[in-house]
């Protein structure tokens, strides 16, 4: 048993004075009632903690899924506008995991817990990134096998990547490098040029469809542990 203010505050919803205002509010319930006092215990095994009715769950790191909409910079605060001002407070110390483009929708893990970043980030893990490509000239036999078998352009070098066709101006395209404007260059070195991307799926972790652009939710405790199993 842990006393709500601690579990709040551990969980990453905000300080001990923050998370206390926020049940003086009524923004907190314990298995679906509202609770008035922080000082009241919870049982981090079998209580269900909600914020704005959102479920909190107890960790010293927090995990959200952004569907990132466009015209959104993928950093930390001081950027305008920027993707962690999408994520209420008083979440603190969040930063997205990797970068999408600010034209780029779609799926950004928003944490605040650096070892799992780097594990996902390192060039050297492979971690597949899946996106939903719209190109202005479709593709020839002969772009999606130089796709396939790593393309070179501009004296760079780029990893082979899977293609999936969906029609003749809509692929999926998954990498494992996560290069800057990677999905970009690889269609721009076959003549044609990206007119919508989106990433649908990161390592295992898939989009939720439910979620809107600029829309986010917490990761669940099985999402959580697949992705940093190896
Ligand atoms: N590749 C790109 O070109 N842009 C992104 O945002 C992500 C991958």
């Amino acid at each position: 048993m842990i006393r709500l203010d601690k579990y709040l505050a551990e969980a990453g919803v905000g300080t001990r004075s923050q998370v206390k205002k926020a049940v003086r509010d009524g923004r907190v319930k314990i298995n679906g009632e509202t609770v008035k006092h922080a000082d009241l215990k919870v049982d981090e095994e079998t209580d269900t903690v909600t914020f704005d009715d959102e479920e909190v769950y107890f960790s010293e790191f927090v995990y959200f899924m952004l569907n990132k909409p466009q015209g959104y910079i993928s950093a930390s605060r001081g950027w305008d506008p920027n993707v962690i001002d999408l994520i209420a407070e008083p979440y603190r110390n969040l930063f997205p995991v990797g970068r999408l483009d600010k034209d780029t929708e779609g799926l950004l893990l928003i944490s605040n817990d650096g070892q799992l970043a780097h594990e996902l980030l390192s060039p050297k893990k492979l971690i597949e990134k899946e996106y939903y490509t719209e190109v202005d000239i479709p593709l020839t036999e002969e772009d999606i096998s130089r796709i396939e078998s790593g393309i070179e352009w501009h004296g760079e070098s780029y990893r082979p990547a899977k293609y999936k066709k969906i029609s003749d101006h809509a692929m999926t395209l998954t990498v494992t490098e996560g290069r800057y404007h990677e999905i970009k260059r690889m269609i721009e070195a076959c003549g044609s040029k990206v007119t919508y991307l989106k990433r649908v799926r990161m390592k295992n972790l898939v989009l939720d469809e439910n979620l809107k652009p600029g829309e986010y939710r917490f990761l669940t405790p099985e999402e959580i542990d697949d992705l940093k199993a190896v």
